[in-house]
Order: C-alpha cells, then structure tokens, then sequence
C-alpha cells in the first residue's frame, strides 16, 4: 500500500514538467574542463601518465548550473567571509521539501547529519555500527569504494553476488539471507539505483531486503545518491518510503553532488531516523574530527534544491537521448557490445564478452587504441573483468566521438 502511495506521486511528478516548460537549457555545450584542477579531464597524466584520453570514467558531469543557481553561489563568494557556518532552517527546509517533492519521503530535520560526502558517511557508519572483523554484506559488482570502505576499516566484506541473465541483474534473495546468516552480517551497504548496473530497485524488490535485514537485526546504509537520475516507466523507491519499522536500523545517504554536479562543494546529508543509532554515527563522526560544513556546499545545495527542478528534468530526458543514441549505435555498427538496459544513473554499463575474453586484449582496445578512459569492470568485482562502465552524462557530441573511437578500435583489431 505504501509503495502504491509513492508510485502514485511519481505520476504527479511527471506531469510537473509540460511540454510548453521544456527546452530551457542546453546540454549540448562543450565546456573545456580541462586545467580546472578537475579530476576528471586534468588528472590524466598523473593517473595514467598520458593526455591523450578522453575520460569518461569518473561519475561527475560534463554540464554546466544555470545562471539562477550560479548567481546564488556568486551573491555568497561576493560577500567575501567564509567563516565556519552550520545548515540553518532555510538549508533545511529546502532538502526536506525536496525528499517529499520528488521522492514522497517526510524526513524530521534533525534526523539529518551533514558530512563531506557519501563515502566519508559510509565510512563513518561502518566505524559507528560495527566492530572490528565484522562481516559487512555487498552486493558485486558494485561502486568499488564500498569494498574499499570496509576492509580500510578491518571489517570483513562478504559479497551476495547480482546475477547476471539476458543483459539483465537481479538479486538472488536466498543467498543473500544465507551470507546474513552464516557470517553473522551486521550491516548492509545497498546501492540504490544500482551503481554500475544501472537497476532502480522496484519496491517490491527493497522489501524483501528490507524484511530480511529485519529478521536479523542488520543495519542497513541505503546509498541514495543516484536517485534522482531515474529513466521513463521506472520508480525510485527510497528505504526510508517502505514500512516505518525498516527505518529503526535506517542510515539513508543522500546528497545533491550527482545531481547537480556539485561534488567538489563536499556536502552530503546523511538521514538517520532513529536516535540511538543518529547518536552512534555522530560520535564517530566527531572521532574523526568533523564538525562545521562547507558554506558553498550548503548554499549550492539550498538552491539547487529550490531552483533545480526544471533543469533536472531537461537533463534526464537528455541524458536518456544519450543512452538511445549508444544503443542505437551499438545496434547498427557494433552489436557484439552488449548494453545493460539502464534503468537510472547516468552510468552505463556495458558487456564486451561478445568482442573479447582477454581483459588484457580488452584494455588494449579501449585504453591504447580507443584512447578512452572508462572505469574497467575489474574494479567492481571479481565477475566483471569483462565490462566497461562509461559516464554519459557530457554533451552528445563527446559521447559521438568516444562510440566512434570505440568502432574503429573494435574494426582494426
Ligand atoms: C553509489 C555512489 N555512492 C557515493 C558516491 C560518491 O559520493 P561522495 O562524493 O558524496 O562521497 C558515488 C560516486 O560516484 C557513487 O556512485
């Protein structure tokens, strides 16, 4: 019933946008990134010793804010003082009416903790609800960090593998309950959507993880960070919109740095309804030494979430005229690429089982001859050497020329 509720206000979000409103902003502008200290375009020679890449691999975006929520920025960094600053009301407001707009969820203010990031909030979760040789429960392939996170903090990863049949994943719910049981999991790092494979889990799905995590008393840390970017006849379903009792072992990582590009502002909310488990995650976040925000973070984040709505909803449908041109393009000239269908994320994900079964001769094609810089399967597990995860999230014209230098390197080899 629940979820029936929250479906139904996605049908009214998108009737938000009409017709009439579209074609405001343009995506199709190339913007030089590069000697902007931006990880993604600069770093190549220190990374990869070269600077002939084009990079398509780190998730952040190509596009440009609109001038209402640069000049917000603007008016703050013309003030001149960035003294130390905390989120105040209007901060508050503005991510809690964007939680019930856009994905029908009613947070409490103080449920929410700001830190500098997702990762940072996962880290700290990992340290605040576990101890030391803990088993902590993934779901591979998966953004790779996750695994990272638990073992730089001496807990022990046990991984419920997605399954992987016709181009698609889904979970296999017994062995996830079986890995809970026989390694006394303690927590569970869901990525929702999915990070690389591109699933919007449906509700029906995230209840049965919500209700066997339940019976075993697992915590849960729902990664939230892609909702937003969610493609036509799919839903987003928060786990903070299933049943209420889910939220007492609830951490649900959420921010505006996706969505709106702002990752280098290094501002996440991080939503924790219950209070003896708030209280555990913000001792340990005070350990380490955290305490004010960024003040441009918080600005940026105030205004994206009170301005952003039309802009956000011009970029999926751009975004989605991304992924037709690649499957369109792989249809016709390259069609031993298999695409997994992405459901939401602007990352895509793709099988080149069909071009190679040498991960050394695949990294050839896309690194040395197609001079690409996507992120390799190999990093999100151990099953998916054999992938490729490519950002599309950039003008239409970056992505024509990476497909094209994909081609030529498939055809001359
Ligand atoms: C699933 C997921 N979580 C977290 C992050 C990073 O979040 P942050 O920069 O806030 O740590 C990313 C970035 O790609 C991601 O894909």
């Amino acid at each position: 019933m629940r979820i029936l509720e929250l479906q139904c206000r996605y049908m009214l979000k998108a009737e938000r946008s009409t017709e009439s409103d579209m074609g405001k902003y343009n995506f199709d502008t190339y913007y030089d990134r590069r000697n902007t200290s931006c990880l993604k375009w600069d770093f190549g020679l220190e990374r990869k010793n070269r600077d002939d890449l084009l990079p398509l691999w780190v998730a952040d975006m190509d596009f440009k804010l609109p001038e209402e929520i640069l000049s917000d920025i603007e008016e703050r960094v013309r003030h001149g003082i960035f003294g130390y600053t905390d989120p105040k009301e209007d901060y508050k407001a503005a991510l809690r009416n964007w939680l019930q707009r856009r994905h029908g969820i009613e947070i409490e203010d103080e449920w929410n903790t700001v830190v500098p990031g997702v990762v940072y909030g996962i880290a700290t979760a990992i340290r605040a609800l576990t101890e030391p040789g803990d088993h902590v429960l993934i779901q591979q392939p998966v953004y790779y960090p996750f695994l990272e996170m638990i073992e730089i903090n001496n807990r022990k990863a046990v991984n419920n593998q997605l399954v992987y049949k016709n181009r698609c994943y889904s979970i296999d719910f017994e062995d996830f309950e079986k890995k809970i049981v026989n390694n006394d999991v303690k927590l569970f790092l869901l990525c929702s959507p999915h990070n690389p494979v591109g699933r919007v889990w449906t509700g029906q799905e995230l209840e049965r993880l919500a209700e066997i995590c339940y019976r075993h008393g697992v915590y849960v840390f729902s990664d939230e960070i892609h909702f937003d970017f969610v493609y036509k006849r799919h839903e987003h379903i928060s786990f903070a919109g299933l049943d209420d009792k889910y939220k007492e072992r609830l951490i649900l990582g959420t921010s505006a740095s996706k969505t709106f590009n702002i990752a280098g502002l290094q501002v996440a909310n991080i939503i924790i309804p219950n209070k003896d488990v708030r209280e555990r995650f913000r001792r340990e976040n005070e350990a380490a030494g955290y305490s004010q925000s960024n003040i441009l973070g918080l600005v940026a984040t105030k205004s994206v979430y009170e301005k952003g709505d039309q802009w956000l909803d011009e970029l999926i449908e751009y975004l989605e005229g991304n992924v037709s041109y690649i499957r369109e393009f792989l249809k016709e000239k390259l069609p031993e690429i298999k695409l997994v269908e992405p459901e939401g994320t602007y990352l895509v994900w793709l099988d080149f089982s069909g071009v190679t079964r040498d991960k050394n001769e695949l990294k050839d094609i896309v690194l040395e001859k197609a001079k690409l810089w996507l992120d390799p399967g190999s990093i999100f597990g151990k099953e998916t050497a054999l992938f490729e995860r490519i950002n599309i999230a950039c003008p239409r014209s970056t992505l024509e020329l990476a497909m094209n230098r994909l081609y030529e390197a498939i055809k001359n080899s």
